[in-house]
């Protein structure tokens, strides 16, 4: 994983509706977080959709293509695409997919 800063803590991500805490390196790509952990959380286009519940501040910059995305659908601000997100310090986070 590109991005992890030596010596930066760890971070916590909790994966909301099951409820699933899981630690990862610092900057870790929310992708192979989810990955790794087994969290149900489906990447496709378009389906990867979530809602930061705590810590937006601490996901890693949008992206002009992810905002332009999530725009067009008229997306709240605090919904992200999970596959774009790096996490930069704990988090907490519900999986919306593509229905919502
Ligand atoms: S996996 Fe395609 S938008 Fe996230």
């Amino acid at each position: 994983m590109s991005g992890a800063g030596p010596g930066r803590a760890p971070v916590r991500v909790r994966f909301l509706p099951e409820d699933l805490l899981v630690e990862a390196p610092w900057g870790s790509g929310l992708q192979d977080i989810a990955d790794a952990s087994g969290a149900d959380l489906t990447f496709g286009c378009r389906s990867c959709r979530i809602r930061v519940l705590a810590g937006l501040e601490r996901c890693s910059a949008m992206g002009p293509e992810e905002r332009d995305f999530l725009q067009g659908l008229g997306a709240p601000g605090d919904h992200r695409l999970a596959c774009q997100v790096r996490v930069e310090g704990d988090i907490e986070l519900e999986y919306l997919g593509v229905g919502t």
